[in-house]
């Protein structure tokens, strides 16, 4: 890893209810594609970037992800450290409940939830496009207009190869209210100065601190650039997107790209 990104936070504290039943009693990233659970995707992405020190964002209704995570073998060789969100206030806070334990100067975030797939992992492309302590970055990808509403959504400046610098982000405009198709996408690197931002940061959309906000009030200071990353994204938090996820996995696999193929043959 050429720029590594020592520290990692994953806000795991989210309710799951688009996955109830099973959320009701096992954590949403837990859920397994095929037999790995998204957090342990996650957690190999973050150790493919160079992180040595994971910070989880849990709740107290979730203590399967702090068992999960101790568990011998889970995090390699890093440093854990499992904190609770004491309510679910939102991504923004989910994010600054991380702040005693980032000692770096900037960190990276995955929200296990949207599970990518490509020859080299998301948030270690990332590390190595960016700019030391330069603007925050976040993943983003082309969106169709319809589903704007469902994603924080960039402000285009001006395009660089991969990096698209942004002069505003808003939190799930209305397709017609939407400044790009650019989604924003679960993976950031933020530096440290955005939890001076959320610790004043009002609730937003859906009565939640959310991190757009921040994000958005940080652009003069600290700027902000889209990534646009190589690979292919599942929305794992919803029931569509985690099947897609599974036959994709399955047809990667060498013990199950046959079986995967065969069922989907008999059903078309
Ligand atoms: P989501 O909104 O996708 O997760 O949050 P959710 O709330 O669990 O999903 P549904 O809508 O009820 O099915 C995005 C990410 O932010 C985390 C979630 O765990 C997920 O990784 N999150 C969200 C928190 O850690 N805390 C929060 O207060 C809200």
């Amino acid at each position: 890893m050429q720029n590594p990104l020592k520290t990692v936070v994953f806000p795991v504290a989210g309710q799951g209810t688009r996955f109830r039943p099973a959320t009701l009693a096992t954590p949403k990233e837990l859920l397994p594609v095929i037999e790995k659970p998204l957090l342990q995707f996650a957690i190999e992405e973050a150790v493919n970037a160079g992180a040595e020190n994971l910070v989880f964002i849990s709740s107290e209704d979730k203590p399967g992800i702090a068992t999960y995570v101790g568990l011998p073998g889970v995090a390699a060789d890093c440093h854990v450290t499992v904190v609770n969100q004491p309510e679910a206030l939102g991504l923004g806070h989910a994010v600054l409940c991380a702040r005693d334990y980032v000692r770096d100067q900037e960190f990276g975030v995955i929200l296990p939830d949207d599970l990518i797939f490509g020859s080299t992992g998301c948030l270690p492309q990332m590390a190595n496009a960016r700019e030391r302590n330069g603007p925050n970055l976040i993943a983003v990808e082309n969106v169709a207009l319809e589903d704007t509403s469902r994603y924080g959504v960039i402000d285009p400046h001006h395009t660089e190869g991969s990096k698209i610098s942004a002069k505003g982000i808003v939190e799930k405009p209305d397709p017609k209210d939407a400044p790009s198709q650019l989604a924003v996408v679960g993976r950031y690197i933020l530096n440290t100065s955005i939890f001076d931002r959320l610790a004043t940061q009002e609730r937003g959309n859906g009565g939640e601190i959310q991190l757009t906000d921040a994000l958005a009030g940080d652009i003069n200071r600290q700027g902000l650039t889209g990534y646009r990353f190589g690979g292919d994204r599942y929305d794992c938090g919803n029931p569509g997107g985690m099947l897609e996820a599974t036959i994709a996995y399955a047809r990667q696999r060498a013990d199950l790209s046959e079986t995967i193929t065969r069922c989907l043959k008999t059903a078309a």
